[in-house]
């Protein structure tokens, strides 16, 4: 009596991208105002929204997905006032989305009216159990859904050539879809908006709900760049969930796959267990020597603003962004980063025992790194009256008085900060 079964693999025996590096980022696009937005408990106000859009745009962003207009009075608002009150950038390209229903498309182009830039996202559901269960639809249902949006999405497109067009399809539940049956309906769709004549075209392969490993989203995206046509002329997107814990490991694999675009949000707030963090993934490319094109050294208004607009707070262990991830309590590690700082010199590659990346990077101060409590030792110790007193003891010293620094941090039962330290030493050794 099994009530899960394991997602079968993709029947490839040429698979490519296992060899494969990154090596320059992909495009980013941040759909914190959209997806992320829509998971909110309390959606975000104008204000917030404004505060998150602006927050993107100084982080770098060029393409940000600020809504779901045709869907959402509030979205819709919110798009009418970025393009009247000129916020977006000359570089910066909105993006809404829709469904692919002939009202809400019409209703998102009044949204977009005057727009420099715009990308409009098209999406309908093709997974085997949508079409089974939700919409009672074959193959040729759900395509023609798909099709008859394209055409619309063109069609009232070509009304306003004011505005610098992109389209965007996403096949949703893709992780849940035939390959082949995938690759006709973007077929079906690429023969619409012809985007070898020039129309900007972006296929987003959306892994709605994460259903396999990461590697299986990796084949699924490197077999649909095999099997497409027009591949050279779009540009193949990916949006990952979060729900096995693998959304980063997805996006990261799928570029290796062939993917030239991600998106995700901030942290990676998002349904359910959140959408893909643009964050850990842009941070984890810069870590192995790869510009992000994103600016994220001042970590700190990050997660300032992010914590604001979405009244969510960063787990202190989140990577790079959280209070505790650059921090040791522990002796050992301690040493071992005091050791390794102490030989570091300005212009080497970093190689630091514990901290795989410079916490400075980021914006964060040396003095949070080694933090002392009852699993310290002489090397932390040692370290922060050295850092914040000029006062370096010898072994046997160090050795001393760091059990009288543990003594007090087993009875506080929490951690002691460097005054407290200071004092102890004081009391002890330096008092007449
Ligand atoms: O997760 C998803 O499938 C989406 C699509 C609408 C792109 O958010
Ligand atoms: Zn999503």
């Amino acid at each position: 009596h099994r009530k899960y079964v394991a997602f079968k693999p993709v029947a490839k025996t040429d698979r490519r991208w296992p060899d494969k590096v990154i090596e320059t980022a992909p495009t980013w696009c941040a759909v914190d105002l959209r997806d992320g937005n829509q998971a909110l408990v309390k959606p975000m106000s104008v204000a917030q929204k404004t505060r998150m859009f602006e927050l993107l745009v100084k982080l770098g962003f060029k393409e940000i997905e600020i809504g779901f207009p045709a869907a959402s009075q509030p979205d819709f608002d919110f798009c009418r006032k970025l393009i009247e009150e000129d916020r977006i950038p000359e570089d910066v390209k909105i993006q809404v989305l829709t469904q692919a229903r002939p009202e809400l498309i019409e209703r998102t182009y009044e949204a977009l009216a005057g727009a420099r830039k715009a990308i409009v996202h098209v999406y309908n559901s093709t997974s085997t159990v949508q079409r089974e269960q939700v919409f009672g639809l074959d193959r040729d249902g759900i395509r023609d859904i798909a099709v008859n949006g394209a055409k619309l999405v063109r069609d009232i497109a070509a009304r306003h050539p004011e505005t610098e067009w992109t389209f965007q399809y996403s096949p949703e539940s893709f992780t849940g879809t035939e390959l082949d049956f995938a690759a006709e309906v973007i077929d079906a769709v690429s023969e619409v908006w012809r985007p070898e004549e020039g129309q900007p075209m972006i296929i987003n392969l959306p892994a709605t709900v994460e259903m396999a490993t990461p590697n299986v989203f990796a084949d699924q995206i490197e077999w649909i760049c095999d099997n497409i046509k027009r591949r050279e002329h779009i540009s193949i997107s990916v949006h990952t969930h979060n729900d096995r814990g693998c959304a980063v490991a997805a996006a990261e694999l799928a570029v290796m796959a062939g993917a030239d675009r991600v998106e995700g949000t901030l942290m990676g707030n998002g349904e359910r267990t959140g959408n893909m963090d643009l964050v850990t993934m842009a941070m984890n490319l810069y870590s192995q020597g790869i510009d992000p094109t994103l600016d994220l050294s001042g970590m700190a208004e990050i997660t300032e603003v992010v914590e604001a607009c979405t009244e969510i707070s960063t787990h202190p262990r989140h990577p790079y962004a959280g209070e505790l991830v650059f921090t040791a309590f522990s002796g050992s590690h301690q040493d071992a980063i005091r050791k390794c700082l102490a030989r570091r010199k300005d212009g080497e590659i970093w190689n630091v025992a514990y901290l795989p990346i410079d916490p400075f990077d980021v914006g964060r101060r040396y003095e949070e790194v080694v933090r002392i409590n009852s699993q310290s030792g002489k090397g932390g110790v040692a370290y922060v009256l050295e850092r914040d007193y000029n006062i370096s003891l010898p072994r046997w010293l160090q050795i001393e008085f760091s059990k009288v620094v543990q003594r007090e941090a087993e009875t506080n039962g929490g951690e002691i900060d460097s005054l407290t330290i200071h004092r102890l030493f004081e009391d002890r050794y330096l008092k007449v």
